[in-house]
């Protein structure tokens, strides 16, 4: 599966949906089904975005993937500001799991469920749910989500893990200890947020991507995209390096038995979380600011029809 993530906000734009239904067969809310956005209020659930990304993937046989249950951020004031239990907070998570995932049932395939669940040092990152309700909250969501869809596909979804590092081999220990724990997880996703400088090699993409199949999970490349700044290198050059570290992860994929899916975070530069996050212009994408497709889709391009 090729994809990109979506945004309900972009739909007035035409050449976005036609770009978003021509050249991608999976796609991923890019915002509209986290807690701030879907459960505004405490007695509230918003599906009304989220119902938008099912409708145009249905119509385009878009596959779609369910992001997040749990995370750290993009939590909503009612959350943050509240102060319970750990047996209220429970409820409070169980509710939102079941209810979310009930929602979409047989229409998502695959939930992150658990997102960025580690610091880069490889300890638990110290989120909100960990101060709320403490480490076994991992394992939680996932039983919750499954109790509420035993179909789906079920993610840890994580970033800067997807080379062979500290933090990788802290998610792979997490991982190996909720399998063994009978925990209902299916999957890794990595999300690929890279840049020019810091690619992970392929050598460690693919050992990592090995031991993770040796555990029997599967791995989709969830939220990739290759920053072209903090580079001093003529920008055509840049593209060319941008278009090597596509080629790579790809290829990594494709020779990887258990990786199933590669997904931008949005299908042009124009619509990228990049240049506001960092504050300067960038162009991390496939297709360019026109939805022109750029040398990193003609190196993946040439990888896919290669016999
Ligand atoms: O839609 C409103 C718009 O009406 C308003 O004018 C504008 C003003 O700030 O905000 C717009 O909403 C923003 C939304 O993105 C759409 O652009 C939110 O403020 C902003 O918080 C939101 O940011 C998203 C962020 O997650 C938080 O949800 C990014 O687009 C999205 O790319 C980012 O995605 C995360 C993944 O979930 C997890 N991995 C890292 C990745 C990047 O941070």
């Amino acid at each position: 599966m090729i994809g990109s993530s979506i945004h309900p906000g972009y739909f007035q734009y035409p050449e976005y949906l036609a770009l978003m239904a021509r050249e991608f067969d999976v796609t991923t809310a890019e915002v509209v089904m986290k807690w701030d956005i879907i459960h505004p209020e405490p007695e509230r659930f918003d599906f009304s975005q989220g119902d938008q990304v099912i409708a145009f993937a249905e119509a385009h046989d878009m596959r779609v993937r369910g992001h997040t249950l749990l995370w750290g951020q993009a939590l909503p004031p009612w959350v943050l500001e509240a102060s319970f239990s750990r047996e209220q907070w429970m409820q409070i998570l169980c509710e939102h799991i079941k209810t979310v995932v009930a929602h979409y049932r047989g229409r998502i395939f695959a939930w992150d469920v658990v997102n960025e669940g580690m610091a880069n040092e490889g300890t638990l990152w110290e989120n909100f749910w960990l101060r709320a309700i403490g480490p076994d909250y991992i394992a939680m969501a996932f039983h919750w989500a499954h109790e509420a869809d035993p179909q789906a596909l079920l993610f840890y979804n994580e970033h800067f893990a997807e080379g062979m590092n500290q933090k990788s081999q802290a998610v792979f220990a997490l991982l190996q200890g909720l399998l063994e724990a009978g925990v209902p997880v299916h999957g890794v996703g990595m999300q690929m947020h890279i840049w020019l400088s810091g690619p992970p090699s392929p050598e460690d993409l693919a050992a990592n991507l090995r031991r993770l199949a040796e555990l029997g999970l599967i791995v989709h490349i969830t939220e990739m995209d290759v920053r072209l700044q903090w580079s001093s290198d003529s920008m055509a050059s840049r593209l060319q390096r941008q278009a090597t570290a596509y080629r790579d992860v790809l290829s990594a994929c494709l020779q990887a038995s258990n990786c199933k899916a590669i997904i931008t975070w949005s299908p042009t530069d124009r619509y990228s979380w990049i240049p506001s996050f960092t504050g300067r212009p960038d162009a991390p994408l496939l297709y360019d600011e026109l939805g022109r497709p750029k040398p990193a889709y003609y190196a993946i391009l040439e990888l896919l029809q290669a016999p």
